[in-house]
């Protein structure tokens, strides 16, 4: 019990935080909100045959998504330490659980690598459309995509300058940083992305899109979507490697966690099914392939666009939204390791970013280059480096570590101290929380293992 006393009077008073109860919510949510909503859920659902999917994928959120986030937040403001020190010190004489930090750590990394390509792409492609739009000349074509991607020189430019601008923000703090910048964004985001809607939901014929998004048909749910549902959630939420419990450590006391993290998982599907109503409906209008996978947001898109009239205008909007999304969940990446390093002391915070963004480049160029000749060739288990940062950061780390967090917050935290934070500000146990507990000590550690184990192929559904 000697770390937690010295938390509670130690310089956890002096640690920045979120200011306030709204900007709390707009921060989580912020880290939420990503390329996983634009670009994933769109895919996912294109490939898993629609409606069906998005099902399981709300059930998913509720029975194992929005669980977790609540343990990861209450261990976070418990403890009020980024997530290594965080875990180190949760369980008293336990401090091997620091594992789950140090994997977060190293998850951060990885995910970084990958998704700051991605997000490379996406603000590449504000730059062209916008470009295209201004000039008059025709839409981006899948021949330039293949160019962009496949590249070398230009995608890592894009890189760089992408990981050079979250680092930027990151250095400036939590409050003034994070929050701050968040609290801009998604409200312009939710902007733009129903503008989108409006223009989607206007062409002849956009039903079919919208009955392929919600009308399931219930024979298309197998083992593999519900799979893929699982790992779609836990990505979407930024859950199993610490993210959470680090802003889970800057929420104020005043902040009513579940509620808080149900406003953050409901705001955070709505924002998938916008993306979602932006693409389908145009997508059976025009005649496209709704499964046409990964690369469906940037070829898609501004093909889908450039038939309508303004098209040229939306396709950038749709991309600059896309771009906004990415920024808040890079953020919240990126702040794992930051928190971490600066929180040991001898580091500043903007050095600690430095070095995060640093690493996450290192990392970086090596997936960007993996897309292109200069590295496609090389291959670990036969993946090449793209591949292989997103399948040991999704389908290994996240999962391992989401386990992780439940077996803490359920079985080895004391029920009644877990209890206690989570009815922080309420002044008496709403029934809400016990049922919450239960799913976070049963439910969703059952669940998890279940992908966990589907994934590296030990078990078949
Ligand atoms: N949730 C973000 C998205 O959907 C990505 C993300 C941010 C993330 N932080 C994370 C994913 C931590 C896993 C873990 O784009």
């Amino acid at each position: 019990m000697k770390n937690n006393e010295n938390l509670s009077t130690g310089p956890a008073v002096q640690r920045d935080g979120f200011r306030s109860v709204l900007g709390a919510f707009t921060a989580t949510l912020g880290s939420a909100v990503g390329l996983g909503n634009i670009w994933k859920f769109p895919y996912l659902t294109g490939v898993n045959g629609g409606a069906a999917f998005v099902f399981a994928y709300l059930i998913c959120v509720a029975v194992v998504g929005l669980p977790l986030l609540v343990a990861e937040h209450v261990i976070g403001r418990r403890m009020r330490l980024n997530a290594v020190h965080a875990y180190e010190n949760v369980v008293p004489n336990e401090r091997a659980w620091s594992l789950i930090g140090f994997a977060g750590v190293l998850a951060a990394v990885l995910i970084m690598a990958f998704y700051t390509d991605i997000a490379g792409w996406v603000f590449a492609y504000v730059a062209k459309s916008v470009a295209a739009f201004a000039t008059g000349s025709g839409p981006l074509t899948k021949e330039s995509f293949a160019s962009l991607a496949g590249g070398s020189l230009e995608p890592l430019a894009w890189q760089a300058g992408v990981i050079a601008l979250v680092t930027v923000v990151i250095a400036a703090g939590v409050s003034r940083g994070i929050e701050k910048v968040t609290k801009f964004l998604m409200p312009v985001l939710l902007g733009l992305l129903i503008l989108c809607d409006i223009r989607a939901l206007s062409l002849p014929g956009a039903f079919k899109g919208v009955s392929f998004l919600f009308a399931p048909d219930f024979s298309k749910i197998t083992g593999g979507v519900i799979l893929a549902a699982l790992g779609l959630s836990f990505f979407k939420l930024s859950l199993g490697m610490g993210t959470m419990t680090t802003y889970g450590s800057y929420l104020p006391d005043g902040t009513r966690i579940v509620p808080n993290a149900t406003r953050v998982a409901l705001a955070d599907t709505v924002v998938s099914l916008l993306a979602g109503l932006a693409v389908f409906p145009a997508v059976f209008a025009f005649g496209f392939e709704p499964s046409a996978g990964p690369s469906l947001l940037f070829i898609s898109v501004p093909m889908i666009f450039s038939k309508m009239p303004l098209g040229g205008l939306f396709t950038s909007l749709f991309f600059i939204l896309a771009a906004i999304a990415a920024v808040g969940a890079m953020i919240s990446l990126i702040e794992v390791p930051t928190a971490w390093m600066s929180e040991k002391g001898r580091i500043k915070r903007p050095v600690a970013a430095v070095i995060s963004g640093a690493v996450m480049l290192l990392l970086g160029v090596l997936a960007t280059l993996s897309q292109g000749p200069i590295l496609s060739n090389v291959k670990i288990f036969g993946k090449n480096f793209f591949d292989v940062f997103d399948f040991a950061s999704s389908n290994v780390l996240l999962p391992i570590g989401g386990v992780a967090i439940a077996i803490v917050a359920g079985w080895r935290l004391a029920r009644k101290e877990f209890i206690a934070e989570l009815d922080k500000g309420y002044g008496k146990t709403p029934w809400y929380s016990k049922t919450i507990y239960a799913f976070i000590k049963f439910v969703a550690p059952v669940l998890i293992v279940v992908i966990l184990l589907n994934s590296l192929g030990l078990l078949k559904l």
